[in-house]
């Protein structure tokens, strides 16, 4: 009858889970893999991990967390009220990359929330993680395991090359299956309002709860970053230059012997020549394989040794519009 006891039973934690458990537990910081990106973890009712995982990551005070849980269970601890919206969302897409911000509970500190009044919760279809968030029984805040603003790490290698020598742990759980973030939707009194585009489309989740309210719902910037503190306008970002291009044809006219990367979502462009690498996301047009490999490539293109990178956009719909959001601020 009861799956996850069923579950419980069979897949014991591996040694890799119960070590990473046993530091959280004890305070410490873990890289955990999700199907999104790796998130960098930390036994969220405990201050001072929390504290160090907005250090480490170099990240303002003012930004937020995600709080992950194993399962539905666990959340009613945290929030003040669970709508019949986010029941619905919960049973059609969790676990998986939907975060859901409500009202909380004071079980959850103003340091985790940023101050805001509401949470952001998230329970993550990775099977790695799901097994360390049973094992540790405990809510487990977890940003991006990036520095502030770069790009987000989709392999524990991306964890490593940047964080390596400032957390306890990571968790390798492989490549991340999806690639982008979480979708973020706020559950108010009179609806939804997507604050971060993410791994769970717009559409999908139209057609659980109707209509969403989409950004900009604030009159003025300090509103809107109000309402969702962490979409800085520049973020996701290389250290190369990065421009947009509908096409790769719109090249912005090159001077000189510049070294031009090209980030392209399916079709070689006819000017293949004009590049000095080009990292094709998918050669079938497949938003899901273009958001599995995107940061990865982006990396790469990074590393490359380029003056410029130029970054064809997305078709503004599905998964396309998390990617083309990531693009826009990595080009700020
Ligand atoms: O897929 C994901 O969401 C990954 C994995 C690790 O779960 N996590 C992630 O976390 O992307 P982070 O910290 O990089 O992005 C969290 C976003 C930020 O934009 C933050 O401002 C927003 O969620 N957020 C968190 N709590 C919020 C709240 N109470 N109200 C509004 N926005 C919130
Ligand atoms: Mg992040």
């Amino acid at each position: 009858m009861s799956s996850s006891i069923d579950n419980a039973v069979l897949v014991s934690p591996s040694a890799e889970v119960l070590r990473a458990a046993q530091i959280l537990q004890a305070g410490g910081l873990v890289a955990l893999p999700t199907e999104t990106v790796y998130g960098l973890g930390a036994n969220a009712l405990n201050l001072d991990a929390v504290a160090r995982v907005f250090d480490v990551k170099g990240r303002p005070r003012f930004d937020p967390l995600i709080v992950h849980v194993a399962e539905l269970e666990q959340v009613f601890p945290f929030v003040v009220e669970f709508p019949q919206a986010a029941q619905r969302l919960a049973e059609q897409f969790w676990p998986g990359p939907l975060t859901l911000v409500l009202p909380k509970t004071d079980t959850i500190s103003d340091l985790v929330t940023a101050a805001a009044p509401t949470v952001a919760i998230r329970i993550p279809d990775h099977p790695i993680s799901q097994s360390l968030l049973k094992t540790v029984q405990l809510p487990i805040a977890a940003p991006s395991a990036n520095l502030f603003g770069r790009i987000s790490p989709t392999t524990a290698d991306h964890v490593r090359e940047q964080l390596g020598d400032r957390i306890d742990y990571i968790l390798d759980g492989g490549p991340c299956r999806v690639g982008v973030e979480s979708t973020v939707l706020q559950i108010t009194a009179d609806g939804a309002r997507l604050l971060r585009p993410g791994g769970v489309t717009l559409e999908a989740i139209e057609a659980v709860i109707g209509p969403v309210e989409l950004p900009p719902f604030a009159k003025t910037v300090s509103d809107m970053a109000l309402a969702s503190p962490g979409m800085l306008p520049q973020h996701y970002a290389p250290r190369t230059r990065l421009v947009l291009a509908n096409q790769p044809e719109e090249l912005p006219a090159t001077e000189g012997n510049l070294r031009v990367g090209l980030l392209a979502f399916r079709s070689p462009p006819k000017s293949k020549d004009a590049f000095a690498s080009i990292e094709i996301l998918s050669a079938t047009g497949d938003l899901r394989e273009a958001a599995a490999r995107f940061f990865a490539a982006l990396r790469r293109l990074d590393a490359a040794g380029l003056d410029l990178i130029v970054a064809q956009t997305f078709p503004e719909e599905g998964l396309g519009r998390a990617l083309n959001d990531r693009l826009r601020r990595a080009a700020t």
